[in-house]
Formats: structure tokens, C-alpha cells, sequence
């Protein structure tokens, strides 16, 4: 029987083991959330890691302007931010609208409020293994694999993916961690036959239940960070192989969440894997609330 990995218990267990360390410290810790724009998805993030500060007693400053923004008006809210000394952390949430220069703006975060762990400086940090901010989406990953129990060291493994946010630092912290990494990508020209030879596989590309059974070793443990939400009850229809329980669901609420990695094969070929909601999603919380402490305890000396 496949192990399901979850993601809701390893966060709780972390979001559980800040709240000493946030109650040592001699200010509450400040988190600074930056929006541009009327993305959907992102507003719902944004509002979930606000909630998230609020139910562990982090103070949370929701900074939200609209799509017109310009780059050199992020820059200015950036400067007052890196100098408030009652935010520790900063936090803009991507992708920024196309017209935005989002280089220069993640090269205006001081990098020790840096939580996202997207600064040069905290980039080149990681390559080198010094401490510093990780991105909250692999570090989540990382600790959902140590917390399991599942061992990475002498593993092979293979990200699908190579963004900055997650495929990238993904295979540094696994290469950190001692596994042999390959990095898989849209020119990669068998993707299935390395695939195949994971036993670790990372699906990080955005796109629908794209990594199928001849992409997945058998006994693999299969990371599947992809959420995508799908609106058609056709695209249900053909994932789910016409399974009425999931049609019905769709019905119900007129979407569903899918993610990079198909659902059924992965259950039937995985030793252990990820769902879509559930496995990799709460995790990314709560690395920012961790990387947010983090930031604080060493902006208050601690
Ligand atoms: N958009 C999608 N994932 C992330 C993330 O981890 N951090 C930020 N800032 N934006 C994102």
C-alpha cells in the first residue's frame, strides 16, 4: 500500500514547534506582504499566509496596489520597507504583472528580510551552503521527505522543472541533501525514459497531470508541486477516466484541483507521494512562516 504523504500534519507539527521561538522573542515578528495587481490566485495565497501570521501571532502588513504600478513605485515601498525597523521580513508575491521589472525588484529586498529566499545573495547562499532564507516551496518539500522518514541520500532524483521559484532550488537542496539530481525541462528529449529512472521524482512544470505511469518507477516516491485548477468537466472526465465519485465532485463545485503529476497512476505505481490539495501546498506556508522567524530572531538579535 502507497504511503500518502501529509503535508497538513508536517506542517502543523513545524507551525506547532515556531510557536516557542515566537514567543521568546522580545517583539512580535513582522511579515510584509506585497501584491501588485488582481490576480485570483495570488489574492488567495496572499490572504492565506496573512491568516496564517494572524493564528500564530505574527503581526502581517498586507501592502496591495494596483496593476498600473510601476516598477519604480515597487522600488520606493520596497526602500520603506527595508527600513522599517518593525518588518522583518518581506515577502512580494510573483509573478508581478509583465510590465514590472521583476529582476530589480528582488534585487531591492534587503536580503535578511529576504523570507522568499529570491535575492542573488540568498540564491548564491544556497548554491554554496551557507545559512540564509530557501525558497518556501522546496524547503517544504525537503522537510515533508525528512519528516516522513524517506531517505534522499544516494538517491537519484529528477525535478521536472527548473524555475527559479522551485525546479532550481529544488535540485540544490537535494543535491545538498546528498541525492544524485537531474534537472528535466521542456527541451529534454526523453523525458519519460529519465523519468523513469527516479526514485525520487519532483513534478514542478504546471501542467495538468502531465507526468503519466510511463513517467513514474514503480516504487518511486513521487513530489507532485503542480496545483492547477481545472474549470472543464471534459478535462475531469479524461484525468479521472470518467470516475463518477470525481465527475460528481466537479460537479458539485465547479472546479477541481489537479496536480503536475497524474492522480490514479501515481497511486498505483508510487512507494509514496504527494496529493493535490494536501500534500506540498500547506507546506509552502509554513516554510514562510519558519523563513519569517527565522528572519526575525536574527533582526532582534536573538
Ligand atoms: N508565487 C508562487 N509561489 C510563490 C512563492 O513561494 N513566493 C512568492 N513570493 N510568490 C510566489
Amino acid at each position: 500500500m502507497a504511503q500518502i504523504l501529509d503535508g497538513k500534519r508536517v506542517r502543523d507539527e513545524i507551525l506547532g514547534e515556531l510557536q516557542p521561538r515566537i514567543a521568546a522573542l522580545p517583539r512580535r515578528p513582522g511579515l510584509a506582504v506585497v501584491l501588485v495587481g488582481g490576480d485570483p490566485a495570488s489574492e488567495v495565497y496572499v490572504n492565506t499566509k496573512v491568516k496564517t501570521c494572524a493564528s500564530l501571532g505574527l503581526v502581517s502588513q498586507k501592502i496591495i496596489r494596483p496593476e498600473s504600478t510601476t516598477t519604480a513605485e515597487l522600488l520606493a515601498i520596497l526602500d520603506e520597507l527595508n527600513a522599517d525597523d518593525s518588518i522583518d521580513a518581506i515577502l512580494v508575491q510573483m509573478p508581478l504583472p509583465g510590465h514590472i521589472d521583476a529582476r530589480q525588484v528582488l534585487q531591492a529586498i534587503d536580503p535578511e528580510k529576504d523570507v522568499d529566499g529570491f535575492h542573488p545573495v540568498n540564491v548564491g547562499r544556497l548554491s554554496i551552503g551557507l545559512p540564509g532564507s530557501r525558497p518556501c516551496t522546496p524547503n517544504g518539500v525537503m522537510q515533508l521527505l525528512r519528516r516522513s522518514g524517506i531517505e534522499v541520500a544516494g538517491k537519484r532524483a529528477v525535478v521536472v522543472g527548473r524555475s527559479d521559484i522551485v525546479g532550481k532550488p529544488m535540485a540544490m537542496l537535494l543535491l545538498h541533501a546528498h541525492a544524485t539530481v537531474t534537472i528535466c525541462h521542456s527541451r529534454t528529449v526523453d523525458l519519460a525514459a529519465e523519468c523513469q529512472r527516479a526514485e525520487i521524482l519532483v513534478g514542478a512544470i504546471g501542467r495538468p497531470a502531465f507526468l503519466t505511469a510511463e513517467h513514474i518507477r514503480p516504487g518511486a516516491v513521487v513530489i507532485d508541486v503542480g496545483i492547477n485548477r481545472l474549470t472543464e468537466r471534459s478535462e475531469v472526465a479524461a484525468i479521472w477516466r470518467n470516475d463518477p465519485q470525481s465527475l460528481a465532485e466537479f460537479d458539485e463545485k465547479g472546479r477541481m484541483l489537479v496536480g503536475d503529476v497524474h492522480p490514479l497512476d501515481v497511486s498505483a505505481l508510487a512507494s509514496a507521494w504527494t496529493p493535490v490539495p494536501g500534500g506540498v501546498g500547506p507546506l509552502t506556508i509554513a516554510m514562510l512562516m519558519s523563513n519569517t522567524v527565522e528572519a526575525a530572531e536574527r533582526h532582534q538579535g536573538c
